[in-house]
């Protein structure tokens, strides 16, 4: 099938996406799962962004996706030379831009750096979130990039405590808040390393009713300890129990390709004493699942 039907077909088979006036930002051609390995799309706002591990473009790819009356820019995956997108097709968006998912704004952009603000594979996570929480509950967002999680949690009621290494995406975070009306005077932000804070929070007696960690999967604290999800996660786990009120929840996630379900599922357990259920990536990853998402409860005191 040429590249133009391919794209075509997978618009049609998102048309529970394309018809919903609530969201207009979600994965539109996901690779081997929709016919052509290797090759992304998403659509975020208006925009479309065509990723690919190939350096060069192939001319029916590039004519196909033009061919849509659509802007669109295009990045390549490389994990070490992480660019931001270029301008393939269309008149150049007005930076920043703002992508629309379940009613909720979120700020974008093509010029700020290799990732444009919203982890879309998270989209159904975050109604979860803002189906779970309740008015006045703590909720802590642990590696938070722009704070969607928070954004949504605060929607819902939630005092969240926004946690990041870097001041910048706090910034993004307080400005996707205020897109939707959220006073971020109402809201907490923590600068710097996860596995600290939590520790502070331990010693001091505080408290979340839900806690969200998405690490990324190799980080380098401020004094330069590494975390590998494969083999640290459980540590994280076991941090955040300390912190997390007896009824409570967490969400954990990771995107770590190289890790199976079930090396996830053992980190879990070796971290705290807990009963968990999984959920799929949202139905338009049609290729490989790699986000493992784990909400997890602890166990009652036996004793
Ligand atoms: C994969 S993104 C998280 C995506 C986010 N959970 C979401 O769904 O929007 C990773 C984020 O973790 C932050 N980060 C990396 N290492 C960190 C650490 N040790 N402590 C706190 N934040 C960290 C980065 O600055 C980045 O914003």
């Amino acid at each position: 099938m040429h590249v133009i039907n391919l794209i075509q077909k997978a618009l049609n088979q998102r048309a529970f996406l394309t018809e919903d006036q609530k969201t207009n930002s979600f994965r539109l051609f996901d690779g081997e799962g929709d016919g052509i390995s290797d090759i992304y799309i998403d659509q975020l706002g208006d925009n479309w962004l065509l990723s690919t591990t190939e350096g060069i473009i192939p001319e029916e790819l590039k004519e196909a996706v033009g061919s849509f009356g659509k802007t669109v820019y295009w990045k390549k995956l490389d994990q070490y030379e992480k660019e931001s997108p270029t301008l393939l097709c269309g008149a150049p968006v007005h930076e920043p831009f703002i992508g629309l998912e379940n009613g909720l704004e979120y700020e974008l952009s093509f010029s700020s750096g290799y990732s444009q603000g919203l982890f879309l594979d998270q989209r159904e996570n975050r109604a979860r979130i803002q189906e779970l929480v309740q008015p006045e509950q703590r909720i802590l967002n642990t590696f938070a990039y722009t704070g969607a999680f928070s954004v949504v949690a605060a929607s819902a009621g939630g005092i969240t405590t926004t946690l990041d290494l870097s001041q910048p995406y706090l910034d993004w975070t307080k400005r996707n808040m205020s897109l939707n009306a959220i006073d971020e005077n109402t809201q907490f932000f923590c600068k710097g390393d996860t596995f600290h804070w939590l520790a502070r929070f331990a010693k001091s007696g505080k408290k979340f009713h839900g806690i969200i960690l998405d690490p990324p999967t190799f980080s380098r604290d401020t004094k330069g300890k590494v975390f590998r999800v494969e083999k640290d996660y459980h540590r994280l786990i076991k941090l955040a129990s300390s912190v997390l009120e007896d009824e409570g929840w967490i969400l954990a996630c990771s995107n770590c390709r190289k890790m199976p379900h079930w090396q996830f599922e053992e980190q879990i357990q070796k971290g705290m004493d807990a009963t968990f259920i999984s959920y799929d990536m949202p139905a338009e990853y049609t290729g490989e699942k790699y986000l493992k998402i784990y909400f997890i409860r602890p166990n009652k005191n036996k004793g």
